[in-house]
């Protein structure tokens, strides 16, 4: 009996292993050495996670950095935190972006949630879908005129692999039918408002894409219980991505040179997939029709 179990500890050990092998073969780094010197960035759930990592690289470019959080103490916190790591003090956490900034350059919609069950929001959405999907469609559709301020606007979506495999009923977008599913709904909307986004900009020095940051710690977890939660988290940052992998792809499309050709695309480890097959231009299009209907309703 415990001869077994030794032998079903070690076998896990060994595929965890092996995985970590594999993730840390095919991880993707963005090398641009590209200087945001000018730039204003502005990153969604900045104060932890890719979100946090993302935001730091950025900042060591010398770009301006706005953090749009949500709770203000943990956005100051990540604040001061990337002014003392980076020497870099143009670092900001505010929400008054509109009336203050005179352009953005690049918008990195990454904050996102899971485990929300069917929590509604006060407007009645779905949570999980508004904080990954409502919230960030509304945002860049706020933003898009001073995005157009930019020479070269760029607007950079985290979404999810899970999407390869989701479904969408565009008359149902905020029924609840389980907590994986609707995460997987969300992050598919997430490339489909990116598709039809890239098409609608088209004309435009504002290009935008999409990406699966891989299997990430995150502070998805944050909704589970505290033991479970630790567990949780030490084998995903042992054996999976560590965030500063994870936020490899979100700095990579937010600086590369020469990516512009890619408008609207879909990308993993710093390079670009094909289309999920659960996506296309069609639906894209429902999809925002829709969603500015659900949203006109506030
Ligand atoms: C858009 O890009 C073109 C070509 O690079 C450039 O000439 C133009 O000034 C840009 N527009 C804005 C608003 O910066
Ligand atoms: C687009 O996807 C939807 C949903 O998967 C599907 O019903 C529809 O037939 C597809 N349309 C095209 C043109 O592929």
């Amino acid at each position: 009996m415990y001869m077994y179990f030794v032998i079903i500890i070690c076998s896990v050990v060994l595929m965890l292993l092996l995985l970590k092998i594999y993730i840390k073969s095919t991880t993707g780094w963005c090398h641009s050495q590209v200087c945001l010197k000018g730039k204003t960035v502005l990153v969604t759930g900045a104060n932890c996670g890719i979100g946090f990592e993302t935001a730091i690289d950025l900042a060591k470019r010398d770009a301006r950095v706005i953090l749009a959080c949500r709770n203000e103490e943990a956005a100051k916190e990540a604040v001061d935190k990337i002014v003392k790591e980076t020497r870099n003090d143009n670092i900001v956490y505010k929400l008054d972006i509109i009336s203050n900034e005179k352009h953005i350059d690049i918008l990195i919609n990454n904050a996102g949630a899971g485990g929300l069950g069917n929590t509604v929001s006060e407007d009645g959405l779905l949570a999980t879908m508004q904080v990954n999907y409502f919230a960030p469609f509304l945002l860049t559709n706020l933003l898009l005129d001073i995005l157009k301020k930019s020479p070269s606007g760029r607007i950079v979506n985290v979404a999810s692999m899970v999407a390869k495999n989701a479904k969408i009923d565009i008359q149902k977008l905020n029924e609840f039918k389980g907590d994986m599913e609707q995460y997987g709904r969300s992050k598919l909307c997430n490339i489909l408002f990116t598709i039809e986004l890239a098409s609608r900009l088209k004309d435009s020095n504002i290009t935008t894409y999409s990406l699966h940051p891989g299997v990430v710690r995150t502070e998805l977890c944050r909704r589970m219980p505290y033991l479970m939660r630790k567990i949780t988290n030490f084998v995903i940052e042992t054996f999976f991505k560590t965030a500063p992998e994870g936020a490899q792809t979100s700095i990579y499309l937010a600086v590369a040179n020469d990516i512009e050709k890619f408008n609207g695309q879909h990308f993993h480890d710093c390079h670009l997939v094909e289309r999920y097959p659960s996506c296309n231009d069609t639906l894209a299009k429902d999809l925002w029709i829709k969603t500015e209907k659900i949203l006109k309703q506030y």
